[in-house]
């Protein structure tokens, strides 16, 4: 099922918002996040997680979230209602090869309800591009 429809998704997500605090919340048990962190969320839809939940467990130190989705409608929306200096959407598809400015360039990766969507599960060695 496609999906780009970020009003209605946003009306609607409150599972992976559930979801992704409760995976967080184990996560920054160990404190396990960089100073000045990159961090790619993969699949970021409205940018609603992103922004109210991933956002939070973040050390303020955090330089910049980087969100990626295939569905220009879903950046788009992210954009306009959640960027912010610190907070960028871009259209990715991640079976794709990694785009240039993401090269290298983000320390942490994350993602929510987004993988299990995904068919071709073999990604390749841009993933060695982690910092
Ligand atoms: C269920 S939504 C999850 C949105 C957000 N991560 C959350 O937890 O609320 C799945 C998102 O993954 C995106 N998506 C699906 N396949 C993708 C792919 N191959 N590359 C990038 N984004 C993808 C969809 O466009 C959609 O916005």
């Amino acid at each position: 099922m496609e999906m780009d429809l970020p009003q209605l998704y946003r009306q609607v997500a409150f599972l992976p918002k559930r979801d992704a605090n409760i995976v967080l919340k184990e996560f920054c048990i160990n404190n396990k996040w960089r100073e000045n962190a990159y961090i790619a969320d993969f699949g970021s839809g409205d940018g609603s997680t992103t922004t109210n939940i991933l956002q939070k467990y973040l050390p303020i130190s955090y330089k910049k979230i980087i969100g990626c989705d295939k569905s220009a409608r879903m950046v788009e929306f992210a954009n306009e209602n959640y960027g912010t200096d610190k907070i960028e959407f871009i259209m990715w598809d991640i079976t794709e090869e990694l785009p240039q400015p993401l090269r290298g360039a983000f320390d942490h990766a994350f993602s929510s309800y987004t993988l299990q969507r995904i068919q071709e599960q073999t990604f390749g060695k841009d993933y060695q591009s982690i910092r």
